[in-house]
């Protein structure tokens, strides 16, 4: 950030780093009566960010680098209003928003964004609202919003609001492989391409978790997702991207979330940066991470 500008030295000024996630598991149980899907999930940050600065105003004045982003949809714009409303707070703040993670991408961009304008606003505002009191919040903008409450590693239970903190996994190189195939709705419209022989009974996810629990490292056997079941003939293109991604070095490659970004574990940064290199003289984008406690 820069110089503040004059007059407005000494003003508080919050700035923070929404991170990425992805799904090391994603089953679905069922069908819920509410119309959602029961799900088992591994969830994990990963170092891909946003930047989030907070800063004050009268009202609330939202900003973002990225033009589409900067209507009323925009789920931290959201998070924003949600809580002056629930807090009866009436103070502003200008929030800006720099996107480093591509949006629609199945990697919780938008998600992780809301979760943090509701803990930094929480902050700023001076409102003392414990996680709990945030949770609710969180499940009323949007089903992945409260895992960015913990981050780190988690299990995800119900549509997505049960949370449960699990041992770090331990530091994981991934690339990442975002094609630029946007398909209005993509979840809702994934989440009702699935049958009921999608169904698993968790466990993958409890599988995973007994590894995380002796502290075993992540392989790509234990990664599993059930929209791979439908992903491919949904995303057009997203069949090549698969074959780009292995072509490179990829050895097994998994869908993240909802999609369509696709990846790949990698042995190392070295054999990860080398892969991330193939794709982007390919013009593919392509980023190299590594997951976050
Ligand atoms: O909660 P969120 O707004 O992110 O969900 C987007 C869509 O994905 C929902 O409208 C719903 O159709 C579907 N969904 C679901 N079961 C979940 C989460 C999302 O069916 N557990």
């Amino acid at each position: 950030m820069g110089a503040p500008l004059p007059g407005l030295e000494g003003l508080p000024v919050i700035t923070c780093h929404p991170r990425a996630k992805i799904n090391l598991t994603l089953e679905v149980l069922g069908l819920r009566l509410d119309g959602y899907h029961q799900v088992a999930s591994v969830l994990q940050t990963i170092s891909l960010q946003d930047t989030l600065i907070l800063e004050e105003s009268d009202d609330l004045s939202p900003r973002c680098n990225l033009a589409s982003l900067e209507g009323e949809g925009n789920l931290a714009w959201r998070a924003a209003s949600l809580l002056r409303e629930v807090s009866g707070c009436p103070r502003g703040a200008a929030i800006t928003l720099e996107k480093g993670i591509p949006p629609a991408a199945g990697l919780g961009g938008g998600s992780s964004d809301a979760a943090a304008t509701l803990q930094g606003l929480n902050q700023f505002w001076g409102l003392g609202f414990s996680r709990e009191r945030l949770l609710p919040l969180a499940s009323r903008l949007g089903s992945d919003v409260p895992f960015f409450l913990y981050g780190g590693t988690a299990l995800v239970a119900g549509r997505g609001e049960q949370v449960t903190p699990l041992p770090p996994l331990p530091s994981t190189w991934l690339v990442l492989l975002t094609p630029s195939i946007e398909i209005p709705e993509k979840t809702k419209r994934l989440y009702g391409l699935l049958r009921p022989e999608h169904f698993t009974r968790g466990e993958h996810t409890r599988r995973l978790v007994q590894a995380l629990e002796t502290g075993s490292a992540l392989a790509s056997s234990h990664v599993y997702n059930v929209f791979e079941e439908v992903a491919f003939s949904f995303f057009p293109g997203l069949e090549e991207h698969r074959r780009a991604l292995l072509q490179a070095g990829g050895g097994q490659v998994h869908l993240a979330g909802s999609g369509p970004t696709l990846f790949a574990l990698a042995a190392g940064q070295p054999e990860g940066e080398a892969i991330k290199e193939r794709l982007a003289r390919e013009g593919l984008r392509a980023y190299l991470v590594v997951t976050c406690p």
